[in-house]
C-alpha cells in the first residue's frame, strides 16, 4: 500500500503537493493547536508525519501508532520531540539544519539592532505624537560597532552571528559554548572562547543561540543578568525556556539591564504582562527563519527527510538530517 502520512499545519500547498505522487496525504487545512490526544489520533493511522515546534509528540502522543516509522520537523530545533520516546520506538526524528542558518541569523542581528538602537520604541513614540519634545538627548541607545559581542552557543547560527559582528560591524566577539571551537574555525568567524561568567560579565551585548535543553534550563536567571553590565543588551532566538522571563523583566524595569529582544518565549503563543509593559524590549512571534526563501526550503527538507525515511526516493533509508540517526546506524528503526 502507499505510504500515509499526516502533515500537521498549512505550510506551502504547491510544496507539499509533490508527496502526493508518492504517498496518502492527510492535510491539516487550517492552523490548529492539537492536544496530546488529537496528536495520538493523527499519528495512530499515520507511517510518516510532517510536523511543527507546536507538536509535541513523545510517548504517549506514538504509543497507538504502529506503523509511524518517522517524524520530520519543519525546523531546527526539535526540542518539541522526545527523541528518547521515539528512539525506543524505533522511529526516526528529522530536523532542518542549514537551510535556515543565515536567515536566522539576519533576524538575531536585526533585533540586537533594534533594541541596542531603540528603533521599536522611537517608531511607536513618533506614531504618539511626541515628536515635538524632540531633543539632543531623545532615544539614546547603544553602539554595536567596536563594542563586544558574546554569543551563548556556537552552532552554525551562532557562527554566522559571529562573522557578522566581527567582519560587518568590527565587533569583538567573545564565546561560550558546551565545547569549544577548533582554532581554524574560531579565526575564520573571529571570535575568542570565555568562561560563561566572563562572557556574561564583559559583553556590551548579548545573543542567545544555544539548543534547549534540561541542563539549559532558565540559565539566564537572576544571578546570570546580575553579572551583565547595566548597558547590555540581551537577544533570544532559541528557546524561551533558556531565559527566566520573570527576571528578565524585573532586570528591564528596574535599570539593571538597558534593552532586550526576544524572538521565543516561555510559554508560546502566550507572552507574559511583565514583558509587554516594557518599553525596552522588542518582541517578535517566533520568526527567526521566517523569510519567504528559507521556510520555503525548510518545508522541501523536511519533505526530503520524510520520504527518505519511508524508503522512497534518492536517499532511501537514509535521511539527510536524522537527529537520532544512531537507530540507522544500529538496525533499530521501523
Ligand atoms: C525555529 O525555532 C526552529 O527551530 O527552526
Ligand atoms: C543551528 O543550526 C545551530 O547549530 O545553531
Amino acid at each position: 500500500r502507499r505510504p500515509r502520512v499526516w502533515v500537521s499545519q498549512p505550510l506551502f500547498d504547491d510544496t507539499v503537493a509533490q508527496l502526493a505522487a508518492y504517498c496518502d496525504v492527510v492535510a491539516t487545512p487550517a492552523v490548529t493547536a492539537h492536544d496530546s490526544a488529537a496528536l495520538a489520533e493523527h499519528l495512530a493511522g499515520a507511517d510518516g508525519a510532517l510536523v511543527t515546534l507546536n507538536e509535541r509528540i513523545g510517548a504517549a502522543e506514538i504509543a497507538h501508532a504502529p506503523s509511524l516509522k518517522i517524524v520530520a520537523n519543519v525546523g531546527v530545533g526539535y526540542n518539541n520531540l522526545d527523541i528518547p520516546a521515539l528512539s525506543a520506538a524505533g522511529i526516526v526524528a528529522t530536523n532542518t539544519p542549514d537551510v535556515l542558518t543565515e536567515t536566522t541569523a539576519d533576524l538575531g542581528f536585526a533585533l540586537l539592532m533594534a533594541a541596542a538602537r531603540r528603533i521599536v520604541e522611537s517608531d511607536r513614540w513618533l506614531r504618539e505624537g511626541h515628536w515635538g519634545q524632540w531633543s539632543f538627548t531623545t532615544m539614546l541607545g547603544a553602539d554595536l560597532h567596536g563594542s563586544t559581542l558574546g554569543i551563548l552557543g556556537m552552532g552554525r547560527i551562532g557562527q554566522a552571528i559571529a562573522r557578522r559582528g566581527h567582519h560587518g560591524f568590527g565587533m569583538k566577539v567573545l564565546y561560550h559554548n558546551r565545547s569549544r571551537l577548533p582554532a581554524d574555525m574560531e579565526q575564520a568567524v573571529g571570535a575568542r572562547y570565555v568562561d560563561f561568567d566572563e562572557l556574561l560579565g564583559s559583553v556590551d551585548h548579548l545573543l542567545l543561540v544555544l539548543p534547549y535543553t534540561a541542563q539549559n534550563h532558565h540559565i539566564i536567571d537572576a544571578a546570570a543578568l546580575a553579572k551583565m553590565k547595566p548597558t547590555a543588551t540581551l537577544v533570544n532566538i532559541a528557546r524561551g525556556g533558556i531565559v527566566d522571563e520573570l527576571a528578565l523583566a524585573d532586570a528591564l524595569a528596574h535599570g539593571r539591564l538597558a534593552s532586550a529582544a526576544l524572538d521565543v518565549y516561555e510559554n508560546e503563543p502566550d507572552v507574559r504582562p511583565e514583558l509587554l509593559a516594557l518599553r525596552n524590549i522588542v518582541l517578535t512571534p517566533h520568526v527567526g527563519s521566517a523569510s519567504l526563501a528559507t521556510r520555503r526550503a525548510m518545508v522541501q527538507v523536511a519533505m526530503d527527510n520524510l520520504l527518505a525515511g519511508l524508503g522512497i526516493g534518492p536517499d532511501a533509508g537514509h535521511p539527510a538530517n536524522a537527529v537520532n540517526a544512531g537507530l540507522l546506524a544500529d538496525g533499530m528503526a521501523r
